[in-house]
């Protein structure tokens, strides 16, 4: 069996994505991928702790006073350091660099909680009732330059109901998150070893 594919989770948060995929490689041996780095450019997210309580590695920055792609050097060094092949957005809430995502490409996966390419951006379940959608949902995406737009390799639907606010909707659209992501993240992978192979 190839090795698993070597996975950074990058956070700004909660981190219950982060959370997902870790149990999701707990409880599948066969796995794809290994979380070798979780990553923060806040330094008190709350998914550190989580992280930390699962014993893995972690690495915190604050961006804060720095340029953009100063930051994204930093974290590009420790993600050189620890071996990484795929980068996993998990509520990394801030825009990496042009030459960062360059470097990257086709090695950085996001989940977005719409249905892109509806409601790219912040505040989308608000927008998803506010538009009067039937469905919201997430997407599992490639990371390109441009904001939410690159290829879509994973989506589930949630259907909206007439009682929803916004955070009874992203409730149940977490939940689908949880379920979604871990899969995308190993058939991605998967698809990585094959490619090498
Ligand atoms: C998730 O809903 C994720 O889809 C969203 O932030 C939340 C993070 O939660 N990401 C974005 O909006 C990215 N544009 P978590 O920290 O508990 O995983």
């Amino acid at each position: 069996m190839a090795d698993p594919v070597r996975v950074a989770v990058l956070i700004s948060g909660r981190g219950s994505n982060m959370l997902a995929l870790s149990e999701h490689k707990r409880r599948d041996p066969e796995r794809t991928y290994r979380i070798e780095l979780v990553a923060s450019n806040v330094p008190e997210a709350r998914g550190l702790v989580l992280a930390k309580r699962l014993g893995l590695r972690t690495w915190a920055k604050s961006h804060e006073g720095m340029k953009r792609a100063e930051f994204d050097a930093l974290l590009d060094a420790a993600l050189e350091e620890h071996g990484i092949e795929i980068v996993a957005l998990a509520g990394y809430m801030r825009l990496l660099s042009p030459g960062f995502v360059d470097k990257w490409e086709g090695r950085i996966l996001n989940i977005h909680p719409s249905l892109l390419p509806l409601h790219k951006g912040l505040d989308t379940h608000r927008r998803a009732l506010l538009a009067g959608d039937e469905f919201a949902g997430c997407s599992v995406h490639v990371v390109t330059a441009d904001l939410d737009s690159g290829p879509v390799v994973a989506q589930a639907r949630v259907k909206i109901l007439p009682r929803d606010d916004p955070e009874s909707l992203a409730q149940r659209v977490l939940e689908e998150e949880h379920r979604l992501y871990p899969l995308a993240l190993e058939e991605y992978c998967r698809a990585v070893r094959e490619l090498e192979s």
